[in-house]
């Protein structure tokens, strides 16, 4: 069978400020996906969140961007900014940026990632079993997963198995160029000869994102990212991008401790308060609520095996949860801290361009019309006034 996994994620709400969704906010999403599933929606849900995001993994028939499966996330979230409104709290329905979208519901808002495969464990060789890791990450930008998917899928150093026959030939990664509004603009590099060529592009985590990763031995997908930028959809700061990726493991692909590894660096990315700040990603445990010092960007992963007929295990695995983690948690809290030595200076704050608070960008916009040119003689010519008196204007 083809089966396809999906993952729709979405900031409806957070009580106590942008910390995490209430109880009952997702006791209706996980009630919403329990019928889902009874209705022959779906073969099996998995309903979490990570910091203020709440994230709807599912398994079904229906293939990539199918509107049902959309739609039945887009009226759960809905259903979760309903309590949220009633309660008062922070933020509701922040993520739901259109009215009522129909058919598949990319570019509306909510973060969107989904693979399909074939699921034969019984007859195919490439996959006797499939198993599979879910990625959130709250308080960050789009490009948070590119280096330690880079590193995981194309560096040796960090997925020893690359040296093997079923991974030898190395992975074709399809990059997406954000700032490209009218549409998905996408190239292909191959890991190992395009290595310089997508570190180039990768580099830039606020423009070029990862979109999917497969295998150039078999042609499968081994990765799919939700890589969009809120910002450019909805023409004003609305949240940050917060993105989720599911990712094959085992086998043709890399193994969780491969695509675990690069994690460990707490590498620094875009995000963190306000969206506009630079700072270390974190990883944390599943439904683990914003708190740290100055927000901290999470990420939490989880691993699941799906049985024949497209059930998730009866239980996951959760990667971060385990103290071998807490180091690299101690670590990306010193890298804050030096980061924020720093306060609003360089490179502790994103450049101008991708200040995500429109109004850091208006505050600077209002003092560019107080500016003045001043002459050779230190004089400022008639009608522009000086500094001073434009202060008035
Ligand atoms: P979220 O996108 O997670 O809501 O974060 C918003 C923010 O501005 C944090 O300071
Ligand atoms: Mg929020
Ligand atoms: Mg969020």
């Amino acid at each position: 069978m083809k089966l396809t996994l999906s993952i729709l994620k979405a900031d409806v709400g957070s009580i106590g400020g942008h910390t995490r969704p209430s109880q009952e906010m997702m006791d209706v999403v996980k009630e919403a996906a329990a019928a889902a599933v009874a209705d022959g929606l779906l073969i099996d849900a998995f309903v979490s969140h990570t910091g203020d995001d709440i994230a709807i993994l599912m398994s079904h028939l229906r293939g990539v961007d199918s509107p049902d499966v959309h739609q039945f996330a887009w009226n759960s979230f809905i259903k979760a900014t309903g309590v949220a409104s009633r309660h008062g709290l922070y933020g509701a329905g922040q993520d739901l940026l259109v009215d009522a979208p129909s058919g598949n519901i990319r570019g509306a808002g909510p973060a969107v990632a989904e693979l399909e495969f074939d699921h034969e464990p019984t007859n195919n060789p490439n996959r006797p079993a499939e198993s599979f890791m879910m990625f959130a990450a709250d308080k960050c930008g789009p490009g948070a997963y590119n280096l330690p998917l880079f590193l995981g899928f194309a560096d040796p150093m960090y997925c020893a198995g690359l040296m093997l026959p079923k991974m030898i030939k190395g992975f074709t990664f399809r990059i997406i160029d954000m700032n490209n509004t009218r549409g998905d603009s996408i190239i292909e590099l191959n890991a190992p000869e395009d290595y310089y060529h997508l570190t180039s592009l990768l580099r830039d985590n606020e423009r070029f994102g990862i979109d999917t990763i497969a295998s150039r031995a078999t042609g499968d997908e081994a990765a799919a990212v939700s890589t969009q930028r809120l910002h450019n959809i909805a023409g004003t700061y609305t949240g940050k991008d917060d993105p989720v990726a599911l990712i094959r493991n085992q086998g043709i692909f890399p193994a969780p401790e491969e695509l675990l590894s690069p994690f460990a660096k707490a590498h620094y990315v875009g995000g963190d308060a306000r969206g506009s700040h630079v700072m270390p990603l974190m990883p944390v445990a599943l439904n683990t609520p914003v708190t740290g010092i100055y927000c901290l960007p999470l990420v939490s992963c989880v691993g699941f095996s799906v049985d024949p007929e497209g059930r998730f295990s009866d239980s996951h695995v959760d990667f971060f949860e385990n103290e071998a983690w807490d180091e690299v948690r101690a670590k990306a809290q010193r890298k804050a801290f030096a980061m924020r030595d720093q306060g609003w200076s360089g490179a502790a704050m994103l450049p101008y361009s991708e200040l995500e608070y429109s109004g850091f960008r208006d505050t600077v916009e209002g003092l560019e019309r107080r500016f003045s040119f001043r002459d050779s003689n230190g004089r400022y010519p008639v009608g522009e006034g000086a500094p001073s008196e434009a202060r008035a204007s």
